[in-house]
Parts: C-alpha cells; structure tokens; sequence
C-alpha cells in the first residue's frame, strides 16, 4: 500500500488535494496523528456518519471542566472570550434539541421560496458589478468580481448594508480561519480580534435595527429574540454565523467553478447552448470542487465505520471534497462533466447539519454565470500560474485572471 503523508499546508496539496485523497480512499478510515481525528474519505463512510445523530459537533461526555479545559487547550481553543461566546457555540458548532431549536428560528428565511424572492435585487447586483469591469479586457475574476458577490447577498438577506461587505468579508475569513487544523496562535489571536470587531459592529447594527424594523432576517430574529426564542448572545452568534458561512465558500466556487468550465470548453460551449443545463452545471461545480471540504463529528457511542470499530469519543474527519471523487459513486469522478447523471454528493454535507444557505449559494452562482455568458463572447485564462489556497478545510483559488471578449 502506498504510503499516505496528509500535510494540508503544502504547495503539492494545494495544487492536487485529490491525488491524496484517492490514496486515502484506497486505505478506507486513516489515522492522522497530529489531529487525533479518523479521516473518512469514502462517501458511504461520510453519510454513514452525517446522518448518524449519535455523531456530535462538540463532544459533551459528562468531562470534568478540569478534562474540558484540557482538552481546549489540546485543541488550541482556550483564552479566547469571544470566539468561545459566539462562534464556538453557534447552530453549526450545537447538537440534538439545542441545534434544532436554533436552526428552526432561521430555517424558513432560507427556503427556495424565501431566497427567490431577493433574485431581482441580486441580478440587479451582479449587472451592476459586471459593469464596473465592463470596460476592461483583462480582469481578476476572484478580487474584482466573485469577492463582491456574497457579502451583497447575504447582507441583503439579513438586512446589512451593501457599503459594510468588505469588513464583513474580512472578519469572516479571520474567525474561519482558525478552523483549519494547521492554525498557529498568531491565526488564534486574529480570530479573536476579528471575533470582537465583528460582535461590536453586530450589536450596534441590531440597535439601529430595533428602533427601526425593516422587512429583513435581522428585524425577524429581533422579534423572535424579544419572544423568548433565542437569548441575545445566540442572536448574535447566528448572525455571524449566517455571515460567514457563505461568505469565502461562495467567492471560492465561483472562481473553481468557472474555472472548471474553462478547462472544458465543450461544457462552455453546451452551458451556451442550452441554458437548461445551468443547474446541473453548477451541481457539477459543487461536487468537483466543494469550497468547504472539511468538517468534524465525534462519536458519542462506540460504533462501526468503515468495517472497523471505533470507541465512543473518536473523532472523526469528514473530507467531504474527497467522497465527491468516490468512483464507487461517481463514474469518472475526476472528470468534471456537466451530463453527469445526478447523483448525492456531499458538498452541503448532510443530515442535522445540512447547509442552509444551499439555495442562496445556487442562485448566487446561477445570475453570474448567466450574466458572464450573456456579456462576453469569449472568457479565457490568461495562461498566468494558478494558485489554491493552503490548507485542509477551505478549496479556492488565490487569483483568477481572465481575458474577456464582448458579445
Ligand atoms: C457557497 C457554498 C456553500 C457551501 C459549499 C456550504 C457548505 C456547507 C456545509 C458542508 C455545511 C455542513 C457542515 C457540517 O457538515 O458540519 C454547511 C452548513 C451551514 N451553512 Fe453552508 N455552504 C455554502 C454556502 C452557505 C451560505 C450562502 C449560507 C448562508 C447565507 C450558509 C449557511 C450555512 C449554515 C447556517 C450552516 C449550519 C447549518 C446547521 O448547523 O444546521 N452556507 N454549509
């Protein structure tokens, strides 16, 4: 068996994460060490564990707060009050009972119906934004388009100004940040400052939001705060939540997205041809790229993955951008083909924790790419190296230049 080194922080794995996810994927539920965590890389292991609601995002096993402290600091996620407070015990980081009665709060502002109805204002957005670039042959699609997208569309959403997107954009990828497994005390203490400067803007946002109500998702929580359904702190941490968990996934699919389809110009040319094939196009993008690749569970009964068995407290890694390349699933999985005949992939996860935000995220992804191929005949890469990010829980381009011809 070929050995597996698994070093998210490497150029080679930010080139070609999926050459070491195959190898993995032969050997079934692998150990890293450094992380104490099983790593899962098989779709059925994935679902198999996503679906299982014995499977936990925070470990709750009766630990003395001696134990629970030492296992924070094992972590690396000590001494830091407001991280802890509101982004270590959000909907997404919550389970059972307290996670679904969170998520209930918010999950009807993200209904196909409820996200349809923000599609004009955010066409409207996206022509706009192609038009600041209109006059250029050459752009960075990541830095002068995709980046202006989600911080517009979340925020009108909840109701944040169009003006405040690039802080928020900021604070998001420093507090997300610190959840990749190779984080440093440096990324530990720009989380927590992001984490504050984030908070500070929040409850100065509700303020103004409570002695004047808009129709918006803010105005909606305040309501449901002022009912008694969630405290101010969970308040808060939802919205944060909502801000960031879209925030960098939704720019990264743009550009691995659109940059799939320029290496595959029949896939252009069809997507052209046939405005159907939008959606399954972009289906396609999530399962061939997914932006979020990595989350965790903990298993808080003893249980068998795999064909192993594994002791209650395991932790397990859920490489979510690895089973979408399962052949056991997916013919041909490293071919990005937009013909593909549908099939579940896990790019939104699965289970308790399904994304919310999956709509918002398609519809997003379907004005722009509608917008670009109405405007411009011919996109093309400017043959400039590309770069991925580092690590093992984002997938996204560092910088996408293009050539563009009008139509
Ligand atoms: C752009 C692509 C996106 C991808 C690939 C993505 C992916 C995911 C994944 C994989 C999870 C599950 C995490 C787990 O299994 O532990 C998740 C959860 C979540 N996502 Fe997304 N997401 C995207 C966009 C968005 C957007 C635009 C929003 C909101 C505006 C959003 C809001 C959420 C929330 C609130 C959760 C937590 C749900 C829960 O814990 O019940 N996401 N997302």
């Amino acid at each position: 068996m070929t050995e597996i080194v698994l070093d998210p922080h490497t150029p080679e794995f930010a080139a070609d994460p999926y050459a070491v996810y195959a190898r993995m994927r032969a050997h079934g539920p692998w150990f890293h060490a450094e992380t104490d965590t099983w790593m899962l890389t098989r779709i059925a292991d994935v679902e198999r564990v996503v679906l299982d609601r014995s499977m936990v995002r925070a470990l709750e096993d009766g630990a003395s707060p001696e134990e629970a402290e030492a296992r924070r600091r094992r972590m690396n996620w000590h001494d830091m009050p407001y991280h802890q407070r509101f982004v270590q015990t959000n909907l997404l980081e919550s389970d059972g009972a307290e996670h679904d009665r969170l998520r209930a709060v918010v999950a009807r502002a993200f209904t196909p119906k409820a996200v349809d109805r923000l599609r004009p204002a955010i066409a409207a957005h996206v022509e706009g934004l192609l038009e600041t670039v209109a006059g250029q042959s050459r752009i960075d699609f990541i830095e002068d388009v995709a980046a202006h997208v989600p911080g517009v569309v979340i925020g009108r959403l909840l109701g944040v100004p169009d003006a405040d997107s690039p802080r928020l954009r900021f604070w998001s990828e420093e507090v997300v940040r610190f959840f990749d497994p190779g984080r440093d005390d440096a990324d530990k203490a720009r989380a927590e400052h992001a984490t504050r400067a984030f908070h500070d803007y929040l409850v100065d946002l509700l303020d103004r939001r409570a002695s004047v109500p808009e129709d918006d998702l803010l105005t909606g929580l305040l309501a449901r705060h002022g009912a008694g359904d969630l405290s101010r702190d969970e308040l808060i941490a939802t919205v944060m939540l909502i801000l960031m968990a879209g925030h960098g996934s939704t720019i990264d699919v743009l550009g691995t997205g659109l940059l799939a389809l320029l290496h595959s110009p029949q896939a252009d040319a069809d997507l052209r041809a046939d405005p159907g094939l939008l959606r399954p196009a972009i289906d396609e993008m999530f399962r061939f790229d997914p932006p979020l690749p990595y989350f965790h569970r903990f298993a808080t009964a003893d249980c068998t993955v795999g064909g192993r068995d594994f002791p209650a407290g395991t932790r397990f890694g859920l490489l979510y951008g690895a089973a979408n390349r399962d052949p056991d699933r997916f013919d041909r999985p490293d071919i990005f083909d937009i013909h593909r005949p549908r099939a579940r992939h896990v790019a939104f996860g699965g289970g308790a924790h399904f994304c919310l935000g999956n709509h918002l995220a398609r519809m997003s992804m379907e004005l722009v790419f509608t917008a670009l191929h109405r405007r411009y005949r011919r996109i093309g890469l400017t043959g400039e190296p590309l770069r991925f990010k580092p690590g093992l829980s984002v997938r996204g381009l560092e910088w996408l230049p293009l050539v563009l011809e009008r139509a």
